[in-house]
């Protein structure tokens, strides 16, 4: 049977499940790798295929997007993909135009600047009709991935799209969208709601497409202090659990595990455990052992080597990647780094990194 664009209606058999288990607290032979940013320019082949296109003209062609995404797993014995885009389509979606300067990153022509500008946004966002690329393209590489790993979809959190549609781009101190916070709460929570709802729907859709689990992005916790955030950031990350979970039941699809990466956020940590995720993600800046003591044994820890890590020669990253392992134990962990990979980092010491996960840890099981 065929449905959408020749694509066999059924996905392929999953082959590698570490990475779900794990997620869902089950024992895995060895602990399940992979790395944010996975599909990035530190890889040859992905500038080569990014050359001379414009950065969302590329999110929005869903061959692309599955190229990208599938660069990664060709190279290394990673065991998730993550879909290629960006979580500033969905201000785009709501409306607002986003281009991405080379050398510059992503840029806001028209930023939000006063509560009034709430009034250029869509009030109602139809995820199929301004997101639809995005679940094409994960259908596509679904299939195309052909069950070697799980597709993980992913979006930016309330709080850390708000701060981009404010300060226009990237800032040290994100001081104008916080200054919304104690100058306009009642419009901070008014702006921080509808980017919710446009949120639940657009990761329900993903899961619709074909995703396997879903990461929540809340890059820019770690500019709020423990207040704020719990003001803020927090009760919009637990509605998104729960709102995420009842809108796959209602349409009749398995619950996926959600993902919740809070950078700089670890202050709420406690919080982050209690608030729906089955996996927490964590920074660097946290000793493995000081996070299991606040988590608890109830979630799936995420991360958290320090990226620059990989700029060490080979045989220090791998004894790195050891001491990571055995300090977060092989249970209820999934290896990653504690944000993005670099650009002008070593393909190889990727490589190197994610195999020295899956020996460490499988010599650890069988000791
Ligand atoms: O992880 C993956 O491999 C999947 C793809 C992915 C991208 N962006 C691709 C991308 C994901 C998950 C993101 C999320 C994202 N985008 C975040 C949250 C994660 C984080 O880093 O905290 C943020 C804050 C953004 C916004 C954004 N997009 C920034 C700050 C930049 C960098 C700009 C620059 O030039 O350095 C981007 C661009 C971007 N998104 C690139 C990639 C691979 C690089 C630009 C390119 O390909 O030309």
């Amino acid at each position: 049977m065929e449905s959408n664009n020749g694509l066999p209606a059924k996905f392929p058999e999953l082959k590698n499940d570490a990475f779900l288990k794990a997620a869902r607290g089950e024992q895995t032979d060895f602990v399940p790798v992979w790395c944010m940013r996975q599909a990035g320019r530190y890889l040859p082949e992905f500038r080569e295929t990014r050359a001379g296109q414009d950065f969302f003209e590329t999110c929005q062609n869903p061959e692309l997007c599955c190229k990208l995404t599938l660069q990664p797993i060709q190279r290394f014995a990673l065991d998730a993909a993550i879909i290629f885009s960006d979580i500033l389509v969905v201000p785009q979606a709501m409306g607002m135009e986003v281009v991405m300067t080379p050398g510059k990153g992503p840029t806001f022509p028209q930023p939000l600047a006063d509560p009034a500008d709430l009034s250029r946004l869509r009030e109602r966002v139809d995820v199929h009709r301004h997101l639809g690329y995005v679940f094409r393209a994960i259908t596509l590489t679904r299939h195309r991935l052909e069950g070697r790993v799980p597709l993980i979809g992913f979006s930016g959190a309330p709080w850390t799209l708000m701060t981009y549609m404010i300060e226009g781009g990237g800032s040290p101190t994100q001081s104008r969208a916080k200054r919304w916070l104690y100058q306009h709460p009642e419009a901070s929570h008014r702006l921080l709601s509808s980017l919710t709802g446009v949120i639940v729907d657009y990761l329900v859709g993903q899961v619709a497409a074909g995703a396997q689990a879903l990461q929540v992005f809340e890059s820019h916790a770690g500019c709020l202090g423990p207040t704020q955030f719990s003001e803020f950031a927090l009760p919009y990350l637990r509605e998104i659990a729960t709102r995420v979970k009842q809108g796959l039941r209602d349409a009749g699809l398995e619950l996926v595990p959600m993902i919740v990466f809070a950078k700089d956020g670890h202050f709420a940590l406690k919080d982050l455990a209690n608030s729906g995720y089955e996996v927490v993600g964590l920074d660097w800046t946290i000793s493995p052992k000081l996070a299991r003591q606040q988590t608890g044994d109830e979630v799936t820890l995420q991360g958290n080597l320090d990226p620059c890590a990989l700029y060490s020669p080979k045989e220090r990253l791998c004894e790195l990647a050891g001491e990571m392992v055995r300090a977060f134990g092989t249970r209820r962990y999934i290896a990653n780094l504690g944000h993005g990979i670099y650009p002008d980092m070593e393909p190889e010491h990727l490589g190197a990194f994610v195999d020295a996960v899956h020996r460490h840890s499988r010599s650890i099981n069988a000791a």
